[in-house]
């Protein structure tokens, strides 16, 4: 997809069509004079009224219509973005995306994507043109590989935003930002879309590998013997029921090399998870192929932050298997060793991201990290809990989970602390080893994250649980149903955060 910011008047371009974004303010008539709207097509006034006629649209947030020739746009959208004095990047983002969709309903390839110049008045220039494209870009997307009959749907091909008085640097670098980050959020949707009998840790690990090669990422694919011979114990219980060989997978961005300093991100890898032994009921499983999104999202974040150029240093590490039950699989009562040496009981197999993670915590230590992040579609508790909206947090450095938070609320990958307190440990007490695998029917979310925080130390960490925040059940304003690619984003802006900060 092409996507670029011109310096122009909209309104004497052309384009397959317009998706235009307006305020309530820029619909509505004064009593004798035309509204903006209205002077910016003068030649179109009958068109536009007969568009606004009746109260039908009013540039409310969540309203669209149609206008047929405007000016030179054969179709236009207009979208409604409610209050002026209530806008927000999340608002222009929504609009931007819904017109998207309707414009790519319509066949359209090239698509213009502007607001009335009301909508700079006090804001930065940079963010109204970076949001308008995450919005549209996000919103075009579409997982349709496997289609073959009656020929591929119609997608956009081209989105230009248009703001005369935008200058054309701030326009460009916003328009190139926004296209780069919407392109990892695009990688790490069409894995997690993909499905577990084409991305398998294998796989996994050669895309994460080849995105590497290209944006200069030094990457390090551990293949089975080198994990067996560092004694990742957890991936390698885990992985015995599976045919498919494990993989743990390593990206080292630099992005400051004039510091020594690193930060970890640690996403969990399952590419499919059936439970194991402790087998999930059959409804809705293929859904548990999307239980690499936390790999994925490593990934995408890394390929943003080294295509954007942020100034951080960051490890990307993502340990990755199947969660089969083979005949060799690994067994509730199981005790399993892992790299730290720390001991766990195996209480159920399906619990297994934790296990996995024990190892990539550990592992991570490496690096003498100033804070590990780790993402995963750890519990089921963590959708009952929040539902699709907002990611579990929880961790032990309450200046990360701040930073998070910030970023959280900037690009809308909203996240909502939980608590760690201690007293929830006894649940997790075994009586056999150190830790046990699960903590029984109460707080899930909360148990799952104190059996993690056995394996990071002292350093200071914060776990995301993205179990409904990556896998949507129905299409929300700029993610369709599947994949949300919910981490590339948060992360992106917190390091951008981290960066900024010095
Ligand atoms: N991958 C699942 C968690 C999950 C569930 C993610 C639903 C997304 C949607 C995880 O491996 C799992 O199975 N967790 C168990 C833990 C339990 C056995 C303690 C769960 O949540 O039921
Ligand atoms: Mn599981
Ligand atoms: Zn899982």
């Amino acid at each position: 997809m092409k996507v670029e910011f011109i310096q122009k008047d909209f309104a004497a371009m052309k384009a397959d069509a317009l998706v235009l974004v307006l305020t309530k303010e820029d619909v509505s008539e004064g009593k004798k004079s035309p509204s903006r709207l209205q002077s910016k097509f003068p030649a179109d006034k009958a068109t536009l009224e007969s568009a606004v006629r009746g109260g039908h649209f009013t540039g409310d947030k969540g309203e669209m219509v149609t206008v047929y020739s405007l000016a030179k746009y054969p179709v236009a959208f207009l979208v409604g973005a409610g209050d002026e004095s209530e806008l927000t990047n999340e608002r222009l983002r929504r609009a931007a995306s819904a017109g998207i969709r309707a414009a790519q309903s319509a066949k359209a390839s090239a698509v213009v994507v502007a607001a009335m110049d009301s909508v700079l008045e006090g804001t930065s220039h940079y963010e109204i043109v970076h949001s308008l494209l995450e919005g549209a870009i996000l919103g075009a997307y579409k997982f349709d590989k496997y289609f073959t009959l009656n020929g591929k749907n119609s997608k956009v091909g081209a989105i230009t935003v248009a703001f005369n008085s935008v200058e054309a640097s701030i326009g460009r670098k916003a328009a190139r930002d926004a296209q780069l980050t919407c392109e990892a959020v695009y990688l790490t949707r069409d894995l997690c879309n993909a499905p577990a009998n084409e991305v398998y840790p294998e796989v996994l690990a050669k895309v994460a590998a080849n995105m590497a090669r290209k944006f200069h990422v030094h990457a390090r694919i551990l293949d089975e013997k080198q994990i067996r011979r560092l004694k990742m114990g957890g991936l390698l219980a885990v992985n015995s029921g599976s045919a498919k060989p494990p993989r743990f997978i390593t990206l080292e961005y630099k992005g400051n090399p004039r510091s020594r300093h690193w930060y970890a991100v640690v996403g969990k890898g399952i590419t499919f998870d059936s439970g194991g032994i402790s087998l999930k009921p059959s409804a809705g499983m293929g859904e548990m192929k999307m239980d690499m999104s936390g790999a994925a999202a490593v990934i995408g974040t890394i390929q943003a932050l080294a295509s954007l150029k942020i100034p951080v240093n960051v490890v990307g590490l993502a340990p990755s298997t199947e969660n089969l039950p083979g005949g060799s699989a690994y067994k509730p009562g199981d005790v399993v060793t892992t790299m730290s040496g720390i001991t766990i009981e195996v209480d159920n197999t399906d619990a297994e991201g934790r296990i996995i993670l024990s190892d990539a915590l550990h592992y991570a230590k490496r690096y003498n990290p100033k804070a590990i992040i780790d993402l995963a579609t750890l519990t089921g508790a963590c959708v009952v809990a929040l539902g699709h909206h907002a990611t579990g947090m929880l961790g032990t450095s309450e200046d990360v989970m701040a930073q998070l938070k910030e970023a959280g609320e900037k690009t809308y990958e909203r996240v909502w602390q939980l608590p760690i307190f201690e007293e929830y440990e006894k649940q997790i007490k075994s009586d056999i080893a150190d830790v046990k695998n699960v903590g029984g029917r109460w707080a899930g979310t909360i148990t799952a994250a104190l059996f993690l925080k056995k394996f990071v130390g002292d350093y200071p960490w914060v776990h995301l649980d993205i179990a409904g925040t990556a896998m949507l059940e129905e299409s929300t304003d700029y993610s369709a149903r599947g994949s949300s690619g919910v981490g590339v984003r948060l992360l992106t802006q917190f390091f951008k955060q981290i960066a900024s900060q010095g």
